[in-house]
């Protein structure tokens, strides 16, 4: 099929350039003597995960036990859940993907004594063991334990409970992934994980509870985590890019950010043009994410888009520009692509003009 014959609004995604997007990471991940763990958040699609573990992955990460099943069902036996779990019901299934799949090593993050005596509750019921890892506080206010007494209490207290067993750390500095200014991105990175790093050497490494492992780092900060400690980064964005990421300033501090380049469009239909300067595309809010800002149209600088609500995007067209045509086909870059791709159940390859292959979202909707 050519791109042309594919209806409207659709997902489609540059094979070459997510590739390259794919092959630069693991490299530069690499020659940091670093691990990388992808987050697998941002495409949700096994087959994407295995490409990365044949790059050299080590295991992935899923936002969500949902996606963690997703994954593990076809497959994808090294998993980190990196966002805390509450409730039995949860504990249950985390207990219950264990059983399925006995050869699997799964990882749970979690920043709380209630998470940790929950899971192992009903891990010594079932007779597995829950690896935890633990969320520390690093800057986001987000999730995540405070240093100090509290995270040396959690530490002790999962080495004394009976169905988990301490991993490590997590330190994820998502308020940082987006500062505009390159040097002050790593600068900022840096210092919000020193103190962590302090601590480990300084209070857990004295009492026998150094973590085996430190995860953390996202598209816009992994190049800040050398030297300091770090065993592996979660980036996830990185395979796809988008507006918001391309936007922050690059190491050279020029405007655009071309460490990755854009791989995930949205091929959108003109569907209306009432007056000279506006056009209406069939691409609202429900299939291009508006929660990190507008998306661009590839190859028209001169054109703005702005929401028209859940289904329809507004052009604005630059005085005095050659309008478009009502039918006319265009490729819009979404600014984030992890909540624009959730909104999708199929993904497409294009290469060219032509549509090569086709993927099934599986973890599309899987935030439970
Ligand atoms: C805990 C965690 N780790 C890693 C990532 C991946 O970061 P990025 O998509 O910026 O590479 C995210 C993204 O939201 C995250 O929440």
């Amino acid at each position: 099929m050519t791109l042309d014959e594919l209806d409207t609004p659709a997902l489609v995604v540059d094979l070459d350039v997510m590739e390259a997007n794919l092959q630069a990471m693991q490299q530069r991940v690499s020659a940091r003597g670093l691990k990388l763990r992808p987050h697998t958040k941002a495409h949700k699609i096994p087959a994407l995960a295995q490409r990365q573990l044949s790059l050299g992955g080590e295991g992935i990460c899923t936002a969500k036990l949902g996606e963690a099943e997703v994954m593990a069902d076809a497959g994808i036996m090294d998993i980190l859940i990196t966002t805390p779990i509450a409730h039995p019901i949860k504990y249950q299934r985390l207990v219950a993907l264990y059983l399925a799949h006995p050869e699997g090593v799964f990882c749970q993050v979690v920043d709380h004594a209630e998470h940790v005596l929950g899971i192992g509750k009903c891990a010594v019921a079932a007779g597995v063991n829950v690896e935890l890892l633990i969320e520390v506080e690093s800057g986001q206010q987000r999730c995540g334990v405070a240093l100090g007494k509290s995270l040396v209490d959690l530490i002790k207290l999962i080495e004394a409970t009976e169905g988990v067993s301490y991993r490590g750390i997590q330190a994820y500095s998502g308020h940082l992934q987006h500062v505009q200014d390159f040097a002050q991105r790593q600068a900022q990175a840096r210092a919000a994980v020193l103190p962590i790093f302090d601590f480990i050497d300084n209070q857990l490494l004295p009492q026998g509870l150094a973590p085996r492992v430190v995860s953390g780092g996202g598209t816009g900060t992994y190049q800040a985590y050398t030297g300091l400690g770090f065993t592996e980064i979660q980036a996830g964005s990185y395979i796809f890019m988008d507006a918001a990421y391309r936007a922050l300033a690059s190491r050279d501090n020029s405007r655009q950010n071309d460490e990755f380049s854009n791989a995930l469009k949205v091929w959108t239909t003109v569907i209306s043009h009432p007056t000279p300067e506006r056009a209406v595309l069939d691409a609202g809010m429900k299939c291009l994410s508006i929660d990190m800002g507008m998306p661009l149209v590839e190859g028209r600088e001169d054109i703005r888009y702005q929401s028209g609500g859940d289904e329809h995007g507004i052009l604005h067209l630059a005085e005095g520009e050659v309008s478009l045509t009502i039918g006319q086909r265009l490729l819009m870059l979404p600014s984030h692509c992890d909540t624009t791709l959730n909104s999708y159940q199929t993904l497409y390859g294009i290469r060219g003009d032509e549509v090569v292959q086709s993927w099934d979202i599986a973890g599309r909707g899987r935030s439970d």
